[in-house]
């Protein structure tokens, strides 16, 4: 059975708490962390002790294996807090096995869920205060792994830290964007790392999206590599797309993330009754659809933006606009509701997938 408190810990705290200096209403995603924050070494084999201590530069060798082969690896989660003052996760188990399967996949060592779940709750029972009630409130969790060995061999770290930061989040993305095909650039191919959220698949997407915004486009919808046929994701997201009244999304594979929002929106709208299904999506598909006014809706999903809308896409030299709807027909709106009135507690759980820390 797997550990979720932590009876090992060693804890120092702030002098004075910067939250009352902190403005809550004008949050940027990510720009700013709360007072403290966890970390934990390993060495020689075995995963430390946690500390939890006030949030600060950590100190490493230059030679560290990170800065030169990107050995990293993190998660993306949230915290939320009900009308009770209770503060609660999403489905925190499946970020804590993602976050080992990342790990396994990057030659690092798996973390133990006494340190990983256990030690987020102390943190998070720290940090109360930091955690904001109200639709679109949440503090946004960031746990990392990174390889702390000295010298530049080319070869695994045996040694690591394992940290997480809090921050306080509205939402991501203001507005629907538009996005841009990927017809050369891949975030991912068979036999690599796409499955995995390493630190590096998210660098090598920076460039390409570069390219995208400047020709007025935010995000890149990747296909797959070898053949630019299938739509795979949407920048740091999964990807829905919504045809007629029917809602499809591609199967998780050694290229795709296997988003915990995504599965969750899956499993939720097959409970509200919605027409979802798992399936390949082709980019001939999703033009034929938007050229015969069948494609209704595309949208990403993630933890951090939750479910961002799309108003359009380029692909070669056109650009195909999302008709416009009222938000009540949206199946993006109607999904982001209820997927944030459970994790705000603001609606049944009836999967039960929030868990008070
Ligand atoms: C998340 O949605 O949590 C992610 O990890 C995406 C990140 C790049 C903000």
């Amino acid at each position: 059975m797997s550990l979720k408190t932590i009876t090992d810990i060693s804890i120092s705290k702030v002098e004075k708490s910067k939250i009352d200096t902190f403005d809550f209403e004008n949050v940027s995603f990510g720009g700013a962390f709360t007072d403290h924050m966890l970390v934990c070494s390993y060495k020689d084999g075995v995963w430390g002790q946690v500390e939890i201590k006030p949030y600060g530069p950590i100190q490493l060798d230059p030679s560290a294996r990170v800065f030169h082969y990107g050995q990293a690896i993190f998660e993306g989660m949230k915290a939320y807090k009900d009308s009770n003052d209770e503060v609660w996760l999403f489905r925190p188990e499946e970020n804590f096995n993602r976050f080992n399967k990342s790990a396994i996949r990057l030659a690092m060592p798996e973390i133990d869920s006494e340190r990983f779940i256990g030690g987020l709750k102390a943190l998070l029972n720290i940090e109360k205060d930091w955690v904001k009630k109200g639709k679109g409130n949440s503090l946004y969790i960031r746990p990392f792994m990174i390889a702390t060995e000295s010298g530049v061999i080319a070869g695994p770290s045996k040694e690591f830290m394992f940290c997480i930061l809090l921050s306080p989040a509205k939402s991501y993305y203001a507005g629907k964007v538009k996005v841009q095909i990927a017809e050369h650039y891949s975030r991912a191919a068979n036999g690599g790392v796409g499955a995995a959220k390493c630190s590096g698949n998210y660098a090598a997407q920076f460039y390409p999206t570069q390219l995208a915004q400047k020709e007025g486009y935010q995000q890149v919808i990747w296909t797959d590599d070898a053949t630019h046929t299938k739509l795979e994701e949407a920048g740091t997201m999964n990807v829905f797309f919504r045809i007629n009244d029917t809602l499809f999304t591609a199967p998780t594979s050694e290229r795709i993330l296997d988003g915990v929002t995504r599965k969750s929106i899956v499993e939720l709208a097959k409970h509200i009754g919605l027409d979802i299904q798992v399936k390949t999506v082709l980019v001939e598909e999703i033009i034929a659809a938007a050229k015969n006014g069948s494609l209704k809706e595309i949208f990403g999903a993630g933890t951090a933006a939750v479910v961002s809308q799309i108003e359009g896409f380029a692909f070669q030299d056109a650009y195909y606009a999302l008709p416009e709807m009222q938000d009540s027909e949206s199946f993006a709106l109607i999904i982001k509701d209820k997927l944030t009135g459970i994790q705000n507690k603001a609606e049944l759980d009836p999967f039960n997938w929030t868990e008070k820390i």
